[in-house]
């Protein structure tokens, strides 16, 4: 990766044309002891993965990869990784005229109600520490939603869409990886707090109505807050609710 900033999340760069799943191979790689920031690419994945054990329709033109991390934390902190992730994604397409990006509860990237892209992170490790952590990123970057089958095009959108025009993925990657690894430290070395702070600035779900389907049934209310923890306050009919793991839906977009 020339042109590269940081001191390790792409320094060790593995590049794959095709690849079943970047994330399962930065765990393969994690395992045989890849060293911290070996970041995984994959032109096309044949079986991409989202969140929720759903799939992930990976075609030529998107930006798929994935990033071995091994921080010095209990696996209980892990799920604040996406929330580091998700900021650092925000800012890196922020650079792109046009491409104000906000963040739907806890890791999807939207622009005007529509998902442009979205993180997986993935952790193995022992009670009291993390063995490894894998950040996966994937972002609809110079993709036709037309190619999309139909079922996987409402509500989506792909850089193209929005700019009218292709960019560089290879630069896009650098600033990614110099915005994960300038958020990771922060993690590391302040905490989760000023990455929360950073998150709500982008929160894109503030105030508005959603639909969320939880693990124990479906909740209706107002996104009022996200809690030290990063967990989404919901104010319903019933009380404010917390949802530590849920699938969104904003009322009107
Ligand atoms: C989601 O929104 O459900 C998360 C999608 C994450 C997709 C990325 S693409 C690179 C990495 N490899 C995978 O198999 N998934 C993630």
């Amino acid at each position: 990766q020339p042109g590269l900033v940081t001191v390790f999340c792409g320094r060790n760069y593995l590049y794959h044309p095709t690849l079943s799943s970047t994330n399962d191979q930065a765990k393969e790689s994690a395992r045989r002891g890849a060293p911290e920031g070996t970041t995984i690419v994959a032109e096309e994945q044949s079986g991409g993965r989202g969140r929720l054990g759903r799939s992930w329709h990976s075609p030529r033109g998107g930006l798929w990869f994935s990033v071995v991390l091994r921080p010095p934390l209990p696996p209980a902190r892990a799920p604040e990784a996406v929330f580091v992730a998700a900021v650092a994604g925000v800012e890196a397409l922020a650079a792109y005229p046009g491409v104000q990006v906000g963040l739907k509860w806890p890791n999807d990237f939207v622009w005007r109600g529509r998902k442009l892209g979205g993180i997986l992170t993935e952790v193995t490790g022992e009670l009291d520490q993390i063995n490894h952590l894998v950040v996966g990123i994937g972002l609809n970057v110079n993709l036709d939603l037309q190619d999309f089958p139909p079922e996987l095009r409402t509500g989506v959108t792909s850089v193209r869409e929005i700019t009218g025009g292709d960019v560089s993925r290879s630069e896009l990657l650098r600033q990614l990886l110099a915005a994960l690894e300038h958020w990771y430290l922060v993690w590391l070395k302040q905490g989760f707090t000023p990455v929360l702070a950073a998150w709500k600035r982008h929160n894109a779900c503030l105030d508005r109505l959603l639909r969320v389907l939880t693990p124990e049934g479906e909740l209706v209310g107002r996104a009022v807050d996200v809690d030290a923890d990063g967990a989404l306050l919901l104010a319903t009919a019933g009380g404010v609710r917390r949802v530590v793991t849920g699938e969104l839906q904003v009322e009107g977009d």
